[in-house]
């Protein structure tokens, strides 16, 4: 089991001085896990060491704890130690750092409930010595109840471990932009952008509290140790400005570069914006190792830098910029070439590759001229917005191409949508039918608060309607409604928005088509970023099933495209196929688009990003042929970008 150790352990201080070296931009001590579950581990043992160190000399524990994603593999193995391992809360004394507010406890979107579902429930720790800032207490009486709150801290020896999240803009605890670092427990107005970030739990942007109450900076670093948490790439832009900027109450959590005990504790993702991780030819002698993708990265890099295209690129360039190294075996000129190429040879206008032509240097091959192509599209819309122009053009080329959805995206319709529906299809049917059930369909969802489950009939009622903006999009693209796959994965149908991991009879499903379809090519969302992860198990589900099938004689001719999602671009280095688009091909894909009306105008799970779908599709799609150009090849209106993946 790998530990932590603080800024003041000996193994700390005594790391081999070229790592040292490599994290010489880098002002908070961090430990960069392979994924979340191991990073939660460790922080779960470290807690679980020092509430058992604190009973064996028989004083009280008291920890600070964090609400939010991030922490919730800790808890889940600290409830594992207390049910499997004996570990004891007796002497533990907890405090929550924050609260909505007003927010009543038994709200189910409520910090008390988060933590009693995650932790409380299910260990031994005594009820009076939870200590979570209550959100039903009366305006007039918040100050006063916010002073108390700090003196039940101090009464109980101050916080031995804190944990923390970090939010995008920031905050730790809620202190948003603007708070000081003397600051203590108060109420506190939201953040845009952390409001936007609760969105999804709170069934809508309007529906999340203006108000909180939080901890203050000041409290956070009384304590005697900190560790916070973050994963994944939504983190890592945050995480890169906390521990290589300068501190600034304009992003709290760099308050922590003062504390002498802070670790945080991240996953791969999260620390890939870090300079040692990012552009580690400038914080070391970088071996590049002939690895192509690498050398890419840092070519595209030093243009970016430079402002200049590949094939401006000079000798001084390189050396003067950390990236000597590349130029040992190769002159300037032989290096630039030989990325540019490597670019170029990215670029197709026949994404099922091209009949009658040499395919040597294409991403694609020629043969069988008329492909069988799967393209996976995780929610309903996925598919036009992450690669409508290639969808486009493959039909338009002849190639047989499936859809298959793999949810029914129900969680993101919403109830005054869905009751649109129901109240046409109700007025078209009075008088001549019986309507007793829509009306209590009707009923349903103008009663209907935020958080509550949804029944049956009205969540197959907003599938239903994704499924129809589906046949709108995929008519309008001329492909046979015979092609279209709802797959339902019963991942995905819980209805609410909680999911479950993938499952047998997830991959049982996608496996059966990949059977009968017997695709050249699969094309599936490669992106991890989405915010409520359905992507992720989207993906995981047609890995599995990858795996199950490469052994037979079809997929040995299958080549697997991963696209992203609506969230984020591959990096130029990370693109095999890159599909051009006129201006008209993007006209059609942002017709496509518009079929999915229930997404449009302030859909319910917009993520981090305020902007509409087809709006976020061209600005990246723009941006990326901007890139392109700027990097000195052809100007084009818009690209789609894949990676291919080897299974
Ligand atoms: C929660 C809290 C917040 C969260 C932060 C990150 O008690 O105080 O600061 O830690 O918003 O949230 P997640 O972990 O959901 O990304």
């Amino acid at each position: 089991m790998s530990k932590l150790y603080s800024k003041n352990d000996q193994r700390i201080k005594h790391q081999p001085a070229g790592q040292q070296e490599e994290m010489r931009y880098e002002k908070i001590h961090n430990v960069v896990f392979d994924d979340a579950q191991a990073a939660s581990l460790a922080v779960a043992h470290e807690i679980a060491d020092l509430i058992t160190l604190k009973q064996s000399e028989g004083l009280p524990c008291v920890l600070g704890l964090a609400t939010g994603s991030s922490p919730i593999k800790v808890y889940k193995e600290l409830v594992r130690l207390h049910k499997e391992e004996g570990l004891s809360f007796k002497n533990v004394i907890t405090f929550n750092l924050d609260e909505y507010y007003p927010m009543s406890k038994q709200d189910p979107q409520s910090y008390w409930h988060f933590m009693h579902k995650h932790l409380f429930d299910h260990i031994d720790i005594n009820p009076a010595n939870i200590h979570i800032p209550n959100g039903e207490i009366p305006k007039e009486q918040v100050r006063e109840y916010c002073n108390q709150y700090e003196d039940k801290i101090q009464k109980a020896g101050g916080i031995d471990f804190q944990l923390l999240g970090i939010g995008r803009t920031g905050h730790i605890g809620f202190n948003e932009p603007g708070s000081n670092i003397n600051s203590a427990t108060r109420m506190v107005t939201l953040n845009k952008v952390t409001k936007t970030d609760a969105a999804e739990t709170f069934g809508g942007y309007k529906n999340v509290p203006q108000k909180a109450i939080t901890m203050g900076v000041g409290t956070v670093l009384s304590a005697r140790r900190i560790v916070l948490l973050a994963w994944g790439i939504n983190k890592a832009e945050i995480i890169e400005k906390t521990i290589e900027g300068d501190i600034s109450t304009h992003i709290p959590a760099t308050f922590l570069q003062e504390h002498n005990n802070t670790t945080f504790v991240i996953d791969q993702t999260a620390a890939s914006n870090l300079t040692r991780f990012k552009t580690p030819w400038l914080v070391s002698d970088y071996d590049f190792k002939k690895n192509y993708d690498e050398i890419t990265r840092a070519v595209v890099w030093l243009c970016d830098r430079l402002k200049k295209p590949i094939l401006g690129l000079r000798e001084e360039d390189y050396l003067e910029n950390g990236l000597g190294n590349l130029l040992v075996e190769k002159s300037a000129y032989d290096m630039n070439i030989k990325i540019f190429n490597r670019i170029q040879r990215t670029i197709t206008g026949w994404p099922g590759g091209k009949p009658n032509a040499d395919d040597q240097y294409r991403p694609e091959r020629e043969l069988p001229h008329k492909k069988r192509v799967i393209i996976f599209s995780p929610h309903p819309d996925d598919d036009v917005i992450s690669m409508g122009g290639t969808f486009d053009r493959l039909v338009e080329q002849g190639h047989e191409v499936h859809i298959a959805y793999q949810t029914s995206g129900s969680t993101a319709v919403a109830d005054t949508e869905a009751l649109r529906f129901v109240e046409v299809a109700h007025d078209m049917l009075l008088g001549k039918t019986d309507v007793s059930h829509l009306e209590e369909v009707i009923k349903i969802l103008r009663n209907k608060k935020a958080g509550d489950k949804e029944t049956l009939d009205v969540w197959k009622l907003k599938g239903n309607i994704r499924r129809h903006e589906c046949y709108g999009a995929t008519r309008y693209y001329n492909v046979p409604d015979e092609n279209l796959h709802f797959l339902n994965l019963p991942f995905y149908e819980t209805q609410a928005v909680e999911k479950q991991p993938i499952g047998e009879a997830d991959i049982k499903i996608i496996e059966e088509l990949i059977r009968r379809v017997k695709p050249h090519q699969i094309y599936a969302a490669g992106d991890l970023a989405d915010p409520h992860g359905t992507h992720k198990v989207a993906l995981d589900g047609i890995f599995a099933a990858l795996e199950r099938l490469k052994h037979e004689e079809y997929m040995k001719d299958c080549w697997v495209w991963l696209y992203r999602g609506a969230w984020h671009e591959w990096d130029i280095h990370e693109m095999e196929m890159v599909v051009p688009m006129t201006r008209d091909q993007v006209l059609r894909k942002r017709q496509a688009i518009f079929f999915h009306q229930s997404q449009k105008d302030g859909a319910m799970y917009m993520g981090s990003d305020m902007r509409e779908f087809w709006q976020r599709a061209e600005e990246r799609n723009a941006d990326t042929a901007k890139r392109f150009r700027e990097l000195g090849f052809a100007q084009y209106e818009a690209m789609e970008a894949f990676r291919r993946y080897f299974f």
